[in-house]
């Protein structure tokens, strides 16, 4: 790959000239990665979602990136609207690096009402000539077409006492009438924590402390907070950077993942268990939660991680976002499902029911590259059941059951090409019952696969040719009844 200078990466897309935009969005739209239906970044780099928010009868969906490659360069917020978090209207960047604070990238942030007006808090990200990093967070107010006017003055000036410049990523929340802003922090030791400070009005934030956990030595950075209470439970999700991988778990170069219990706001105790991977796949990372039409708790990610090369980047760009799911706690544990608005994608429903053996291996009928497929497990008197998507003479994205120790592995060993560096080339979830149903989204160059409706979910990106269009299933030995139901996915929009 091409190495950038940190000159290149942080230029600023208004000082470019057409003529280098135009090429290298042709670049972009000729690669044979380009999803369909997920948020991808027109050109360059997307990373963490940002600014979500269902607000005055429209969603906002914010990510973050560097519009002049596949690198971590110079942040800008690019915004989209939606009317069902399906189908996106565009309304390009709208946080700009454009103060003297934000030199260095508009980070990370959340969206927020206040006084029926709709703001983003956000990271302001300034590098001073020996490359020393200070984060400041601010405010901006959007209006209804999305866009923003920044407050003239930062409203969290600096890190409090104790803790390094790596302090960003707010996300703000109501509770009682009082704002909130949690905020990802380190501390002087180099551990990751969570801030929180609270307001009456928006403008001046009152630094509270940390929120104490058990978890005092788990990584030197939590990137990306969000607390909320569902069914009872408080969540508090962030991403550690700096763990070890410990059999199945923690096997990405850094995590994303929650504890649960019960959080005392005031006295900024949270009393939980252990903290849970949210996603068990290979690319996944910095998700955002918030509340839609309905009252119900979505969540999106970053379909990929930090500090990794990807294939697509030979085609100038990289990364999506994950399909949104909701997000439930049933019998003290949480579920992550598909949101049911993506059924208005589905075209050309396709549906069969039969055994896989041992041999042969059973090829269906129908294929593609776009797709939505359910798998009913109905009897499974096999040891292992495997699943085959994208498959060719070269290529098959492997699912594994393995019926007795009850693990879903996936491997994306013959996929195609890999991201680099990447621990191994298989990503395992034991669940906690039999499996008895996969509902896989398939993308040109990613899967989502939701296990026992939505106990796991495995995301990753596959760079898999377009001819590798086969679905496969056999077992180890013995037989499995299974059903399958497929529908092929169309953006009509
Ligand atoms: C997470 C992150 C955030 C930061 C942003 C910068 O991926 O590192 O902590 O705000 O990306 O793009």
């Amino acid at each position: 790959m091409t190495e950038w200078t940190r000159e290149q990466r942080y230029q600023r897309i208004e000082d470019v000239d057409q003529q280098t935009i135009d090429a290298l969005t042709e670049q972009v739209d000729a690669s044979k990665y380009r999803q369909r239906y997920h948020i991808q970044p027109t050109t360059g780099l997307l990373n963490d979602p940002n600014g979500l928010i269902y607000f005055d009868g429209k969603y906002y969906v914010s990510h973050q990136w560097f519009p002049l490659g596949p690198v971590h360069g110079l942040k800008y917020w690019y915004t989209y609207t939606s009317d069902d978090l399906v189908h996106f209207e565009p309304i390009g960047p709208t946080l700009k690096p454009d103060t003297k604070d934000d030199s260095h990238g508009v980070y990370s942030g959340s969206a927020f009402e206040y006084n029926q007006h709709l703001y983003y808090m956000y990271t302001a990200n300034h590098r001073d000539k020996d490359w020393a990093r200070s984060s400041s967070q601010h405010i901006a107010k959007v209006d209804a077409d999305g866009k923003v006017e920044k407050f003239p003055k930062a409203v969290i000036a600096e890190p409090p006492a104790g803790y390094t410049q790596h302090f960003r990523d707010p996300k703000v929340f109501t509770k009682d009438g009082v704002y909130y802003a949690i905020i990802a922090a380190q501390n002087d030791l180099e551990q990751g924590r969570v801030l929180q400070y609270r307001s009456n009005d928006i403008v001046n934030w009152e630094f509270q402390g940390e929120i104490e956990t058990k978890l005092d030595e788990f990584g030197y950075m939590w990137e990306c907070p969000d607390y909320f209470n569902l069914n009872g439970y408080d969540i508090l999700m962030f991403c550690p950077q700096g763990l070890a991988s410990k059999g199945e778990h923690f096997k990405n170069i850094y995590q994303s993942g929650y504890i649960m219990g019960q959080y005392d706001i005031d006295n900024l105790t949270m009393n939980h268990g252990d903290f849970h991977e949210l996603d068990h796949g290979f690319d996944f990372y910095a998700p955002q939660t918030f509340i839609d039409e309905q009252g119900r708790r979505i969540l999106i990610g970053w379909m990929g991680l930090p500090d990794t090369n990807y294939p697509s980047d030979e085609d100038g760009w990289a990364h999506c976002l994950t399909i949104p799911r909701v997000l439930t706690i049933e019998e003290g544990k949480l579920k992550q499902r598909p949101i049911p608005a993506l059924e208005s994608l589905r075209t050309n429903e396709e549906t069969a029911l039969g055994y896989a053996n041992k041999f042969p291996r059973q090829l269906h009928p129908y294929e593609g590259t776009q797709y939505e497929l359910i798998i009913d497990i109905l009897e499974n008197d096999a040891t292992a059941i495997y699943f085959e998507l994208r498959t060719s003479k070269q290529h098959s994205t492997l699912i594994t059951y393995d019926t007795k120790s009850r693990t879903l592995t996936l491997d994306r060993s013959e996929s195609g090409l890999l991201p680099d560096p990447v621990e191994g080339t298989t990503r395992t979830t034991t669940l906690s019952q039999d499996l008895t149903q996969l509902r896989i989204y398939v993308d040109t160059s990613s899967v989502e696969i939701f296990c026992n409706n939505g106990e796991s979910v495995l995301t990753s990106r596959i760079f898999t040719d377009e001819n590798a269009t086969g679905i496969k299933t056999s077992t180890e030995s013995g037989q499995a009844y299974l059903r399958f139901t497929k529908y092929d996915l169309k953006d009509d929009k």
